[in-house]
Formats: C-alpha cells, structure tokens, sequence
C-alpha cells in the first residue's frame, strides 16, 4: 500500500521521458531464465573462458608502476590522446583513415549509441532500423523519445525496396527520417550479414535518399569463414558515423570502444559525454592502449574464432539434429548469435515457460522487432555454454518444439 503510493508520488516527479521508459523485455525475462542449472542460450555476453586474464593482470601492473597516481586521474572527455592515435591506426588497417577530431573513445559502444541519441534526435524524430534489431539501440532511441520504423532483413542484407518504401512513407507523412541504424555484420541479434551487394545497394539508396547511416560493428571481427565484406564507413566516409568496440574481442568490463564521424557531430557528442560522465576510465583505456601495442588485440581474434566457431559448428549440427520441419535458423558466418524462426503462428515468449521447464533457455524474439512482429522467432547465443552442453540443451529444446509443433 505505502509502496503503491510512495511509487505514484515519484511517478508525478518524473520527466515525461523517464515516464515512458521501461526495462528491457530481455530484462523482465531474466527473472525466468536466470536459475541454477539451467542450459542457457540466452545472454549476449562474450564468454570468460576468452579473456586474456594473465596477459590483463600484468599489463595492469606494468601501467600502475609506469603511471603510478596519473593512471587514477581524470583524463580528456575525448579519450586519452595516445589512445586515439593507436585506434585510428588500428581503424586505417581496416581502411578506415580518420583525422583526430573525428575519432572519440567511449565506455562502449552502448554509451555511444546514447550519446549519439542525444546529439541527433529530438523527440518524434525518426529513426530506421533492422527488422530485428539490437535493443540496446532502440532503447536508447527510444529514450530520445524518436519513433522507430522497420525494415526487413534478408538473409544477405537490408530488403532495400523495403527500405525505399518504408522512407517514402515516412517523408510523405511529413517526417523525414534522421538516420538508419545497422549492423551489418553478424548482427545482435540475427547474426545476418549484409553482403557486398547488399552493403552498395543500401549505400547507393542512402545517396539517394540523403540518410545519414550510423553502423554499429561490434562483431566484424569474429568471423569464422572468410574475412568480412568491407564496412560501411570503409565505403563511404562521409555518409557513416561507425562504432566499434573491444567488449566482444577482449572484455566488456574494459568499457572502451570508440566512435568514427563527421568532426561537427563529434564535437557535439564530446560536449555531451562531458555532461554525462566527464570522462572515461584512464586505467581502463591504457589497458587497452597496452594491448594495442603489444599486438595482444589481433591475436586473440586468431585466438577465439576458432573457438567461437567450434561453438558455432555444434549449436547449428544440434539443430539440423533436433528441429522438426516447418523451423528454420540463420546459419552466421561470425558473431555468437544464431536467430531461430518457429513455424507461422507459434510465440517463443509463451514456449519459455515450457522450456525453462525442461531445463533450457533463450531470449524470445518479439521485443527486437519495433513494430510489434516476430512473436515466432528466438534468439540462441552459443557464446556461453561447452560443446557438450550446447548439444544437450539444443536436444531440449527441439523437444519443447516438437511438443507445440505436434
Ligand atoms: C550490436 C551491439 N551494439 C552495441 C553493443 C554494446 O556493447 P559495448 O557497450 O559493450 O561496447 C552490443 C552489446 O551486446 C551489441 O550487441
């Protein structure tokens, strides 16, 4: 009772933005899933087992004796000037030049989806995504207060008639969009990617249709077959405002990516990362600095693709196993997540019940698609869990499936 008031009187003090937001459907759903012994395919988390924790513990020493207090400072809202110049040499290998000014380092890519959100939308701005896309972007656009229109994602890229279509409509109701967000490569939560004609198609339409793109690459580097088709930013510099991150190659808890744009968009995010969090961690981002120089960076992805995609080649031959007809799967080339598609009219978010029943979990896929679709599709991550056990809770699942399937 207390509570129920003590909430509707804050509730009156709240911004009409903050009134609006939610937790997150993956959130909500974490209360089912997260219990002991249970298989879980479901967080969007690089797996431990990958982290360079020795090579940390004396890259860690190695900069508190160099820098002793300085490495505990504050630093510049921007990033740490060495650090900016080694991602932009590590950016000009992926073919990727970028001046200073148009290079900023933040507490991952999250912080600058968000501040990206800050400097680019005013509320009921429009915003174009994926058909599914990554929740933690269309919550931070949402918390812009923008309105998000989907378009489809195939197999090999952006339906880009869809794309056409859907942005002609948006302007002949009088709101041009400001930009579309992508992830083109292995993307959260599909693991599709969009392939070179796709990627020149879609860069062709945003010519025509003067959209600004903002890519979002936190997986490009984990492939498992051949390298990736070039980014978007690599193609056209002037039109793609890029993030990156180490979170999936090295640690998220590092909290450093950064963040390629115009310099007049950048100097905006600057100011509004300074109000936000002054600054990042300096300990965090000469750690990162370290790796860089010590080459530590490009062999752990020789490190843990292959690992990633031994996890991969099981999750995939388990389901080719297991599934009855009618369900369909991506087959990702890179990334750690594979997108399952139950038959037409089925709700993975009703089937969780069933399956946390029987021991296995996975994040349903109705909350990654903005226009309300998907109540058939599920999201698996193979990132998690052993060989063993991914086969264990894939033979679990298709008996859940098989059951509603039946
Ligand atoms: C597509 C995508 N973008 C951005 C992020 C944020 O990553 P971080 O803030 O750790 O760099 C994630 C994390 O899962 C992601 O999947």
């Amino acid at each position: 009772m207390t509570t129920s008031r003590a909430r509707s009187r804050y509730e009156d003090r709240l911004s009409e933005a903050a009134r609006g937001m939610r937790f997150s459907a993956i959130r909500r759903m974490s209360a089912l899933i997260e219990r002991p012994g249970i298989i879980s395919f479901a967080p969007g988390q690089p797996s431990p087992e990958t982290f360079p924790v020795a090579a940390f513990q004396e890259i860690i020493a190695e900069v508190v004796a160099r820098e002793s207090a300085g490495a505990f400072q504050y630093i510049l809202t921007r990033g740490l000037g060495s650090l900016i110049a080694a991602v932009q040499e590590y950016a000009a290998a992926k073919d990727m030049p970028t001046t200073a000014p148009e290079m900023l380092i933040t507490e991952g890519s999250q912080q600058g989806l968000d501040l990206l959100s800050r400097v680019l939308l005013d509320p009921g701005d429009v915003v174009v995504v994926e058909r599914p896309s990554y929740i933690g972007a269309t919550s931070a656009f949402r918390a812009s207060r923008a309105r998000m229109v989907g378009v489809r994602l195939d197999d090999c890229g952006l339906d880009l008639d869809d794309l056409r279509r859907r942005h002609a409509e948006c302007v002949g109701a009088g709101t041009t969009p400001k930009f579309l967000y992508v992830i083109p490569s292995f993307q959260n939560p599909s693991g599709i990617s969009h392939d070179l004609d796709h990627r020149r198609g879609l860069l062709e339409a945003a010519r025509d249709l003067d959209l600004l793109i903002v890519e979002d690459d936190p997986y490009g580097d984990l492939y498992f077959e051949a390298a990736p088709v070039a980014t978007l930013r690599s193609m056209d510099g002037a039109r793609v405002v890029y993030l990156s991150s180490f979170s999936k190659i090295l640690a998220p808890g590092l909290r450093t990516a950064f963040l390629i744009g115009p310099e007049e968009i950048l100097a905006k995010v600057e100011i509004a990362k300074q109000s936000a969090n002054l600054c990042g961690s300096g300990l965090d981002q000469r750690v990162i600095l370290a790796c860089l120089k010590r080459g530590l960076i490009e062999a752990q992805k020789e490190r843990i693709r292959p690992y990633y995609r031994a996890k991969r080649d099981t999750m995939l031959a388990a389901l080719e196993a297991e599934m009855p007809d009618g369900v369909r799967w991506t087959r990702p080339a890179g990334g750690l997540f594979v997108w399952l598609t139950l038959p037409e009219g089925m709700d993975a978010e009703i089937l969780l019940e069933a399956a946390v029943a029987e021991g296995v979990a996975y994040v349903a896929g109705g909350p990654f698609h903005v226009d309300g679709g998907g109540a058939n599709t599920m999201r698996l991550t193979f990132a998690k869990e052993d060989a063993p056990t991914i086969a264990e809770g894939v033979r679990r699942l298709g008996r859940v499936v098989k059951r509603a399937v039946s």
